[in-house]
């Protein structure tokens, strides 16, 4: 979704703008624009395509001195992806100029109103209509800008982030934020904005994270003023340490995010159970579910909501939770569940799942469950997002930043966290034996070791990779566990490669798609031996009868599928419930190489945002 950088203090806005919006490439765009003030003047430029195109286009045609600058990349909404639409907007007078990340859904009454009163829009965006309605309460009410943008969204509905400053005031930016995220670095007498710290983590590591509904005026060589949207109460801003730093955000070497993201998760495996797995000890310490740990136990049910890859997680972890803790288990994409009325009550449980913390579904799903009374409960990746702070209590994930719009590192530490509060819960609820907890507990603590194992299959699936990546369809097929293993392998083909790919429970073939094999097809079957073995093999057969190629991810030393399948890819044996941490690792190369085999821009595939921060 759209991004935004501003910057305010001493340096050159410009290469400070533009890297920082490279930076916010991931999050998905179509078209990035800056403004920078000069010598009384804005000097703005923007453009269909990506950042570096916007920067040619800049180099090219504006002035590029000053020391205060907005930018912004683009997710189109309202309106075709074009470079009137892109932003920055200017307001009529050409005194104001705005980015925003967001939508106003009552855009098109105050654009009516606007018109009536002379206005003229040049663009078929939301933003046009929001940074002239600010200016004519500039105007009429006589008041200063921060004042104006305040009144005006008070005037809103919908979602936003915005920066904009005013020419004829070029000292100062105002920010306000609600449902879409804005931080603010704090350096040395200067200021800088962006969708998240990534932009600015070079510069400083203090930010101010604003809450929903807060706006801040922010002046060079002053202290950041917070406050309320609504209502005039002032806020303290709370500056805080970031851990993150900029080798974390950057490829290391690797030709993609992805690729990187994918050899990444040993390292992020362990750091997510570290201090929580403590095997010596013979428990799992998790702040979170001990401070609530009777809303856990008395819970009638427990409904997890999720999007994506992290709904896939959410259906990992029904078979587990349901399997160790025996509470009943719903797994719902928070889109539906926000929108069909569901029944929620006080004694249930809600765990939302996510890895940016900023998914406008699931945090109207958290929003809607909190309303009936549920408790609860966050596994984010993102520290200090806005998922992490709207739950009452939470999880994080450590997977580190993913920048990759595939998920691949959060889809297997979110099933740590998950696998963690299952087992936990099962230890105090008494559902375990001694000897079960630990050995899974060891097999755990192995996994990150396995993964490792796992990506030594990366030739062998380039290989594979290379004879069917012309394929238009491709299947993909599990049972158990591997089931949502399944789900989110043909989620990585179709997201980063444009093939078509479905995911099904094995068993389902024969009630639909097995019409769909021929010799043209690729099936990718996760056939491990853990995980109804025999039963898979029996729906090997029976696409091997059809001429369908098979690709078996099966398990070391496996000789049954080997001599049915086309290809197989060995992986190490773990316990049943933590085979999904294994299998879908040979799947997320497959994707990958195909489509860097299609030409396919890997980290940013068309359409696609890193986080959806709309509806
Ligand atoms: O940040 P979230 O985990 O809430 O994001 C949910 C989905 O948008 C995300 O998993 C999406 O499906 C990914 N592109 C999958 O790779």
């Amino acid at each position: 979704m759209c991004g935004i950088v501003g910057y305010i203090g001493e340096r050159e806005a410009f290469p400070v703008i533009i890297k920082g919006l490279q930076r916010l490439e991931y999050r998905g765009y179509d078209s990035a624009g800056v403004a920078l003030y000069n010598d009384g003047k804005i000097n703005l430029c923007k453009t269909k395509g990506k950042v570096a195109d916007l920067k040619a286009k800049a180099e090219q045609e504006v002035v590029l001195g000053g020391k205060i600058g907005i930018g912004h990349t683009r997710w189109a909404t309202h309106g075709e992806p074009n470079d009137v639409n892109a932003h920055p907007h200017y307001s009529n007078s050409g005194d104001l100029v705005i980015i925003h990340n967001g939508i106003i859904e009552n855009y098109a009454s105050i654009k009516e109103a606007l018109i009536a009163r002379g206005y003229h829009f040049e663009s078929d965006t939301d933003t046009e209509v929001l940074v002239n309605l600010i200016e004519d309460i500039k105007k009429n009410e006589k008041v200063k800008l921060g004042k104006a943008v305040q009144i005006a969204l008070n005037q809103v509905v919908g979602a936003y982030a915005i920066a904009v400053f005013d020419r004829t005031k070029p000292d100062e930016i105002v920010v306000a934020k609600l449902g879409s995220p804005l931080a603010i670095g704090v350096g040395d007498n200067e200021y800088f904005i962006a969708s998240d710290a990534s932009p600015f983590i070079e510069y400083t590591n203090n930010a101010i994270y604003l809450e929903d509904e807060q706006m801040a005026v922010i002046k060079k060589g002053r202290d950041v003023k917070v406050r309320q949207v609504k209502g005039d109460k002032v806020v303290n801003p709370y500056v805080q340490e970031l851990k993150l730093n900029i080798e974390q955000i950057e490829k290391g070497g690797y030709d993609h995010f992805m690729l990187k993201e994918i050899y990444e998760q040993p390292e992020a495996i362990k750091d997510t159970y570290r201090g929580r797995l403590r095997i010596n000890d013979g428990i799992i310490k998790m702040a979170g579910i001990e401070d609530n740990l009777q809303k856990f136990l008395n819970a009638n049910r427990i409904i997890i909501v999720a999007c994506g890859t992290s709904w896939h997680a959410g259906l990992v972890a029904e078979y587990i939770i349901e399997e160790l803790v025996r509470i009943p288990v719903e797994v719902e994409y928070a889109s539906e569940f926000r929108y069909r009325n569901p029944v929620i009550n006080k004694n249930d449980v809600v765990i939302a799942i996510s890895q940016s913390g900023e998914t406008a579904d699931t945090l109207a799903a958290i929003k809607l469950s909190k309303e009936k009374g549920a408790f609860v409960f966050g596994v984010c990746n993102v520290v200090g997002s806005s998922i992490a702070r709207e739950t009452h209590a939470g999880a994080y994930t450590h997977a580190g930043p993913e920048i990759g719009v595939a998920s691949t590192k959060a889809f297997t530490t979110q099933i740590t966290v998950l696998t963690l509060m299952a087992l936990k819960l099962a230890q105090e609820k008494g559902q375990i034996s001694r000897s079960d907890f630990y050995n899974y507990l060891s097999e755990l603590e192995a996994i990150p070791e396995k993964v490792e194992q796992t990506l030594k299959s990366d030739a062998n699936v380039a290989a594979i990779a290379d004879i069917y990546k012309d394929a238009e369809n491709c299947l993909y097929l599990g049972r158990g566990y591997n089931f949502p293993v399944a789900l989110e392998g043909a989620l990585k083909l179709k997201e980063i490669s444009y093939i078509h790919a479905e995911g099904y429970p094995a068993a389902e073939m024969k009630h639909g798609p097995i019409a769909l094999i021929d010799e043209q097809m690729p099936v990718v079957v996760i056939a491990t031996r853990k995980g109804h073995y025999d039963k898979v093999v029996s729906n090997v057969q029976e696409i091997k009868s059809r001429k369908g190629k098979i690709i078996g991810v099966v398990t070391e030393g496996d000789k049954e599928v080997r001599g049915l399948a086309d290809h197989v890819i060995e992986i190490p044996e773990t316990s049943e419930i933590l085979t999904p941490l294994v299998t879908t690792i040979p799947l997320q190369l497959l994707s990958y190489h195909i489509a860097v085999m299609r030409d396919c821009n890997v980290d940013q595939p068309r359409n696609l945002a890193k986080s959806v921060t709309v509806e």
